[in-house]
């Protein structure tokens, strides 16, 4: 079960090819995931990091396959987080006793999650471990992306061990970034920024900062989720630096739910203006209903602006557009401008409500937006055509129309 990863690197983790939701039922894994566990190997050995608990028996029987279980001398838990920490009481079972090292948070976070009182030792930033020749420096990464990640960079081999951080949701037998497609990689690790990592960025640039300030050789970054990067690693440290400096493509990302067409309609309509008025920008339209929510978030994150459409129901909007304003609003997304629409038959307060929802969750409103009685006809579909030919400008200049 082991894969090499140095000569004193094993990969003894989990390949989830199932998983197609992770976090509960709230993202979305169409490409399944991995839990990455580490056996370094020197005068001393260490374990770092479990696998997710439903696989515990199997991943504990498959470590005593590799190792004598009482010759594991340290333990490391990255992250209490149950996708890594979860083999961990079954692993403690057979070595109690044995060194669990952590941050102080991981010591509440492990002990909140399984009332345990392991063998804890605390570790914070730039304590050292001997495994004999090399060494382990620890990292704390508070935020990245709870409050008790921490990592850790081998000495000699110049790996770091970064958890969640550089992580991408993929179930390959070939755990190497260069043995991977590279769009269906990026799409993935893109997809986790987006997610997971977006309402931390600023902490995301001061940590990378950090850590490129100690000049330290780097041959390759060990996540926790999906590939490890050996070639050229610090391609996905600069594409982090670029995500977390309020990243956007030339992309308007249009986003509705209808309920008779209507709504629709005018969608479909304002992406024609849109792209008359400026052929250059993409423009994609997601029906949010029918649409995977986390993989419409990552069109929201590449996306310089955002329209949302609803049609008015109950006095409000349909609840999936709830739904994703109230993801929107967690996720903290920064220097995005953002419009509404959508058809109504009698009040029509969607658009402003949706104007509301957009501005708390973030966004910059840059015009009142666009609302259309009944069916559209031609005279709606002419103004929805000239809504969105007018955007760019606006997107461009953040001023409100007249
Ligand atoms: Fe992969 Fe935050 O757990």
């Amino acid at each position: 079960m082991k894969i090499e990863v140095t000569a004193n690197v094993d990969w003894v983790g989990k390949i989830d090819w199932e998983l197609r939701k992770f976090h509960g039922e709230e993202y979305s894994t169409h490409r399944g995931s991995s839990y990455n566990s580490y056996l370094v190997r020197d005068e001393k050995t260490a374990l770092i990091d479990t696998v997710w608990g439903p696989f515990a028996a199997e991943f504990i029987q498959n470590l005593a396959g590799e190792i004598d279980l009482d010759n594991i001398d340290y333990v490391i838990a990255n992250h209490a987080e149950t996708d890594h920490s979860g083999a961990l009481p079954e692993l403690m079972r057979h070595i109690p006793g044995k060194p669990v090292y952590c941050t102080a948070n991981g010591v509440k976070s492990l002990r909140g999650h399984y009332r345990q009182d392991w063998n804890f030792q605390v570790v914070k930033t730039g304590d050292r471990l001997s495994l004999g020749k090399k060494e382990f420096i620890f990292i704390e990464a508070p935020m990245l992306h709870w409050p008790d990640s921490m990592m850790e960079y081998l000495t000699g081999d110049a790996v770091l061990f970064s958890n969640d951080a550089f992580g991408q949701h993929i179930a390959s037998e070939h755990i190497f970034n260069d043995q991977v497609g590279q769009p269906e990689l990026y799409a993935e690790a893109i997809k986790y920024y987006a997610n997971i990592l977006t309402p931390f960025s600023p902490l995301v640039t001061k940590k990378i900062n950090e850590v490129v300030g100690f000049n330290l050789p780097l041959n390759a970054i060990c996540p926790s989720h999906g590939v490890i990067w050996r070639d050229n690693p610090l391609q996905i440290v600069q594409q982090y630096l670029r995500w977390a400096d309020s990243y956007q493509e030339n992309q308007i990302t249009i986003v509705y739910d209808t309920m008779w067409d209507g709504t629709r309609k005018l969608a479909e309509g304002i992406a024609r203006g849109i792209v008359a008025s400026d052929p250059a920008v993409t423009v994609k339209l997601f029906n949010i209903a029918r649409s995977d929510k986390n993989d419409v978030i990552t069109e929201i994150f590449k996306a310089k602006a955002v329209l949302l459409g609803s049609p008015t129901i109950n006095r409000g909007f349909l609840s999936s557009l709830a739904l994703l304003l109230e993801m929107a609003a967690g996720l903290k997304f920064r220097n995005k401008k953002a419009a509404a629409f959508g058809c109504y038959g009698w009040s029509g307060e969607a658009v402003q409500l949706m104007n509301e929802g957009l501005i708390k969750s973030g966004f910059e409103v840059v015009s009142p937006g666009l609302k259309t009685s009944w069916e559209p006809g031609d005279e709606e579909l002419a103004k929805a055509h000239d809504f969105g030919a007018s955007l760019p400008s606006l997107i461009r200049t953040g001023k409100e129309l007249s």
